[in-house]
């Protein structure tokens, strides 16, 4: 097997003693996608928080590609490659589809603002907008601001402004929270598209979802990682089913 893209090691957030990553180790291996799954409170998002440099670890290493991403700010590890989308849908209501994508594909340009003396650099962000909003199906609303769209479609816009960055590593952070059927019937045609050609962490508490999407998954409990296998391995181990997967049945 080929070096893994992103290599997570020994990584630990600590809050004032609450340990809400715990040792984490974790290869993830390129053009995989890869679930974290765990019950609330497990520590997925911050995870990817440290993934992301939106926050800093208080100990352990992550390295993209050879790359110590270990301490690099948010926009250092946008610009190599990894975008990301939130739990919670972060997008710029008062502003139209088309200018929410285009600030994610000129957040991607290594010195803010110089891209307006370069007419070159105009046209290729205005490429990679349009190809954004296309991939998600959002090109009849690029003149709706985002407020008017429906809640399915603004995370779809969510997703579009992270792939103006071009990303080759997508971080997803429950992409199908509090949709509908056929919204998430659509989202998961969209990360299976996605796939093809980018590799994908994704949290998601829909299991139905994370069976159909994911090539491997970690399992994590409180902080810590409790298991990483195939789909399979993770369906069959016991000690998923005791801590997780069996909780799950029965809160139904
Ligand atoms: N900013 C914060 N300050 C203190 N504790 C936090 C903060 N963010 C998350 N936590 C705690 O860290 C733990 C993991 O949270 P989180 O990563 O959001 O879990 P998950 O995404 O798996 O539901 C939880 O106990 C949560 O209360
Ligand atoms: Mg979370």
């Amino acid at each position: 097997m080929s070096a893994p893209l992103l290599v997570v090691q020994n990584l630990s957030k600590n809050y004032d003693g609450l340990l809400a990553v715990d040792c984490v180790s974790i290869n993830f291996q390129t053009m995989e996608v890869h679930a974290i799954i765990g019950p609330n409170g497990a520590g997925k998002t911050t995870l990817i928080n440290l993934l992301s440099g939106d926050l800093l670890p208080s100990l352990g290493r992550i390295t993209f590609k050879d790359r110590n991403l270990t301490d690099m700010p948010s926009f250092a590890i946008s610009q190599l490659g990894i975008g990301r989308s939130y739990q919670k849908t972060n997008i710029f209501p008062d502003f139209t589809c088309w200018q929410n994508c285009w600030l994610g594909a000129q957040s991607r340009l290594s010195t803010s603002m110089r891209f307006f003396k370069s007419a070159k650099n105009y046209a290729k962000i205005h490429q990679q907008t349009e190809q954004a909003l296309a991939l998600c199906g959002l090109e009849k609303h690029t003149d709706n601001l985002a407020s008017e769209i429906s809640y399915g479609e603004q995370r779809q816009l969510e997703i579009s402004m992270m792939l103006a960055t071009e990303p080759e590593l997508l971080l997803l952070d429950e992409p199908l929270g509090g949709m509908g059927t056929s919204e998430t019937q659509k989202m998961i045609k969209l990360i299976k598209q996605l796939a093809r050609d980018r590799t994908i962490i994704l949290i998601e508490h829909d299991m139905d979802a994370v069976f159909a999407l994911a090539d491997t998954l970690t399992v994590m409990v409180n902080g810590k990682v409790l298991a990483t296998g195939t789909p399979d391995e993770i369906r069959k181990s016991q000690d998923v089913q005791n801590a997780y997967l069996g909780t799950e049945e029965e809160n139904k």
